[in-house]
């Protein structure tokens, strides 16, 4: 009996000493190379620190902390991470040495039908996709997108509508995912749905499910990454795939439905552009031999529309309004330049870019509470930047937020002042320190919708309503630890405007 304890205490002390040793393996990284970390622990590493302060707040900490050095260290857990916070370093990983930052680092390999998705995609399997789709974000092509936009505009503001006068307070956030999931259904996958008036329907329920998945297996894998093999060797997906299976069968019913009726080109959204492109099924080897998709990548662009496009415009409109509500200076002019811009006519694609004001007031909003707090890329072969050797396989992150609330690039840093982005004042300091798309190659494809979005939704709903601040209203407003989300909710009210 005595034994067998012994023995067994001796093999628990055993894996405890592997598993320590596996967990800190890589914990001398940054020693060896000379740069600084925070504090490592030997399970955590360094995420004793985000979970202590928050995601938005320890970025900050560090960031001043190591102030005098352009890079410094940071481990998730066993992974080891190189922070850059030098611009001219940034710009460099983003531009001047792109092929040895080409691909994103992502926490898992995903499965089929989202395998191929931009955001997850390598190299130059990644060139060739982006090249394709790129044309679908083109002025021309948004422009045809944007009647969409417009329908969904005019619902979200006949809803508001109906808040004014019934006198109630209005969480901006949930409305506002509403509506760009509308948008998303519209302009990504042919279909119209109403999640303001039905939010319930088959379409929310499954991109809800995708965007929350399970949360033990994906806490798991930020501490050991290489558990994705495990789980992939016992078929146990990380991303519900009946739901992201739902979303592969629209696109193919879409697909088949345009064919059988002619339709296609006619619908005017990203479905159309890549049917067109797509590669001839009955060329079984399924290879590329220029200009065209496989089924499977068509399937994955139209569901990163969803985990890309859905959530971070839902946060810069309810942000933007939000912030315009607390300033009603501001609000009044915009509200004058859409008066002025876009006439009694509903907002379009064309009167909005007119809207320079407002422009300027969403990139203030988009700096203050940018949806990608991080921006990360993989270097593919060693490279040394500015002094710097990065090896291969190494992560780098760029602080977006800590740029964004530097006071020495934005005094007064917690002040929404659009005035910071004029053309004048745009161009007296570093032109990557917003950095709200990313930048480079590999910035958001989506940018020039997203914009085109926004300003249609804000100048359709400012033409009719005013947002006020109201007795749920908290501000200033109260970052949540982990993504960009005000703690207390976005509340206001609406009143109608009295157009003269
Ligand atoms: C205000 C709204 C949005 C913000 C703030 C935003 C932000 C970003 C950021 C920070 C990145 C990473 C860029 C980088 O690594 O340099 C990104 C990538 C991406 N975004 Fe957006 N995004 C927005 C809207 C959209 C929309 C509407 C779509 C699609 C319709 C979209 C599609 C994508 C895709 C596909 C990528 C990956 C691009 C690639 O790797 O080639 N985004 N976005």
């Amino acid at each position: 009996m005595y034994l067998t304890l012994v023995i067994v205490a001796a093999i628990l002390l055993l894996l405890t000493v592997l598993f320590v040793r596996f967990m800190s393996a890589s914990h001398d990284t940054f020693k060896k190379m000379g740069i600084d970390t925070p504090p490592t622990s030997w399970i955590l590493g360094n995420f004793g620190q985000a979970i202590k302060y928050g995601v938005f707040e320890v970025q900050k900490v560090y960031y001043n902390q190591y102030k005098d050095k352009k890079v410094y260290g940071w481990y998730d857990s066993r992974r080891p991470n190189l922070i850059i916070r030098d611009l001219d370093m940034v710009k460099d990983i983003f531009v001047k040495n792109f092929n040895s930052f080409v691909d994103r680092h992502t926490l898992f390999d995903v499965d089929l039908p989202f395998r191929d998705n931009l955001l997850n995609l390598r190299g130059d399997h990644w060139k060739h996709v982006r090249s394709i789709v790129s044309p679908t974000f083109s002025s021309g092509r948004i422009k045809k997108m944007s009647t969409h936009i417009e329908r969904n505009s005019k619902i979200l503001v006949d809803h508001l509508h109906s808040k004014m006068e019934s006198g109630e307070e209005v969480e901006l956030r949930d409305i506002c995912s509403c509506f760009t999931l509308d948008v998303i259904a519209s302009t990504g996958f042919g279909l119209e749905i109403n999640t303001l008036k039905d939010p319930n329907n088959e379409f929310a329920t499954q991109a809800k499910k995708v965007l929350n998945p399970n949360p033990f297996l994906f806490t798991l894998l930020l501490f050991i990454p290489e558990l994705t093999k495990f789980f992939s060797k016992l078929n146990i997906p990380i991303l519900p795939q009946k739901s992201l299976l739902y979303f592969a069968k629209v696109v193919d019913l879409a697909i088949e439905e345009r064919k059988r009726d002619g339709l296609n080109g006619k619908i005017n959204d990203f479905l159309d552009l890549v049917i067109n492109a797509e590669v001839d099924n009955t060329d079984k080897d399924g290879g590329h031999s220029g200009k065209e998709l496989t089924r499977s990548e068509i399937h994955a662009q139209a569901i990163v529309l969803i985990f890309a496009g859905y959530d971070t415009v839902a946060t810069v409109l309810s942000f933007t309004l939000f912030l315009l509500a607390m300033h009603p200076d501001c609000c009044q002019k915009v509200q004058a330049e859409i008066d002025e811009k876009c006439g009694e006519e509903f907002p379009n694609y064309d009167s909005v870019q007119g809207l320079t004001f407002l422009d300027m007031c969403i990139n203030e909003a988009m700096r203050l509470f940018p949806p990608g707090i991080f921006i990360n890329r993989a270097c593919v072969q060693d490279t040394e930047i500015h002094g710097v050797h990065i090896p291969k396989g190494m992560v780098v992150l760029i602080p977006v937020y800590a740029f964004h609330t530097d006071p020495e690039i934005f005094p007064e840093p917690e002040k929404f002042d659009p005035e910071r982005f004029t053309p004048d004042n745009k161009s007296s300091r570093h032109p990557f320190a917003h950095l709200p798309f990313g930048q480079g190659p590999r910035n958001c494809i989506g940018m020039r919708l997203a914009l085109v979005e926004l300003k249609i939704a804000i100048a359709a709903i400012l033409g009719k309503l005013t947002p006020v601040p109201c007795s749920k209203s908290v501000y200033p407003v109260k970052l949540g630890k982990i993504r960009t989300n005000a703690k207390d909710g976005l509340w206001v009210k609406f009143q109608l405007r009295n157009r003269v």
